[in-house]
């Protein structure tokens, strides 16, 4: 039987680990090939990005599925970098039909009036500028194809709701929203769609890490993953789990990509166990 996105080709950001290994390896299993590229380094202010190792990883993963990936290490900061990744993978895979802008970093910044400007800076930057980016980067391919295509930009339910000491990254995730119906409308004309997800907490190391650990429980002094899940359930979820898998994103955004979806443009899509109706 074919795939869902049988002899597409996907450009994905933040490829390294997390939820974007986690789409490249979705997608690969229902047929399509990847363009991945990754920072693999660190930046300022945030938690330790993914490696080279880490890219290396998804280029086994992926190719375990019989598929072809060409991954690139680059910043979406760097629009030159990052076209030239683009470029370089539909020259080797001959096309373009689907972009998953995901890459993004997290920091708990704390109040507006005591937030670290840099903090402020690399968060719009990477969260928002470097989703435009990519999208300006992968959309003449998408064009170019003349057979239409699918977007989806990663935000967060911090995209559709406040979340205090976080106003860099709320900011920029409610920018997202923006981004994504302005693309919506450019690109309709050319049977490009364009649509959010907006994931409450996900199994990933942006958010299973000790800070996150720390902050659901200030009052033990070595908070585990097990003691989180009870409250963040409680405090943020109508469906009683303190998380969702990356690969309930991953499949949230397959459907959103597939022709399943065809007539579906403009959509900000929660994957939120129901934290948004809190
Ligand atoms: N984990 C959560 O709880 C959660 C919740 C809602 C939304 N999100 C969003 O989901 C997306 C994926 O995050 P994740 O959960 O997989 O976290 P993650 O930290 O595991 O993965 C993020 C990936 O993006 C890469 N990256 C960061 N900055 C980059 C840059 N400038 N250029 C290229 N790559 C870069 C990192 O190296 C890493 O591989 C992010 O946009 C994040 O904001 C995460």
């Amino acid at each position: 039987m074919p795939g869902r996105v049988e002899g597409k080709v996907a450009f994905i950001t933040g490829a390294g680990r997390g939820q974007g290994r986690s789409h490249a390896v979705r997608l690969a299993q229902e047929g399509a090939d990847i363009i991945a590229i990754d920072i693999c380094h660190d930046v300022q202010g945030a938690l330790p990005m993914a490696t080279p190792e880490d890219l290396a990883e998804t280029v086994k993963l992926v190719e375990a599925q019989d598929r072809r990936i060409v991954a690139t290490q680059a910043d979406v900061r760097d629009y030159d970098g990052l076209k030239a990744a683009v470029d370089d993978g539909v020259a080797q895979l001959g096309r373009l039909d689907i972009v998953l802008a995901n890459a993004g970093i997290a920091s708990l910044g704390g109040p507006v009036q005591d937030m670290d400007p840099r903090n402020w800076q690399n968060t719009i930057d990477i969260n928002l500028s470097g989703l435009w980016n990519t999208t300006r980067a992968a959309i003449p391919h998408l064009i170019a194809g003349g057979q239409g295509g699918a977007i989806v930009l990663t935000s967060s339910v911090g995209g559709m709701h406040a979340m205090p000491n976080m106003s860099h990254y709320v900011s920029a995730k409610h920018g997202v929203v923006g981004l994504m119906r302005s693309l919506a409308v450019e690109l309709g004309q050319h049977h490009i769609r364009v649509n959010s997800v907006h994931p409450t907490n996900v199994n990933t190391p942006m958010f299973m890490n000790e800070g996150t650990y720390r902050l659901f429980r200030p009052d033990l002094e070595n908070p585990t993953a097990d003691d989180v899940a009870p409250v963040a359930a409680q405090f943020m979820h109508v469906l009683p789990h303190g998380w969702v898998e990356p690969e309930d994103v991953s499949n949230a955004i397959l459907f959103l990509v597939s022709d399943e979806a065809r007539y579906i443009t403009g959509v900000p899509l929660p994957v939120d166990l129901g934290a948004l109706l809190k």
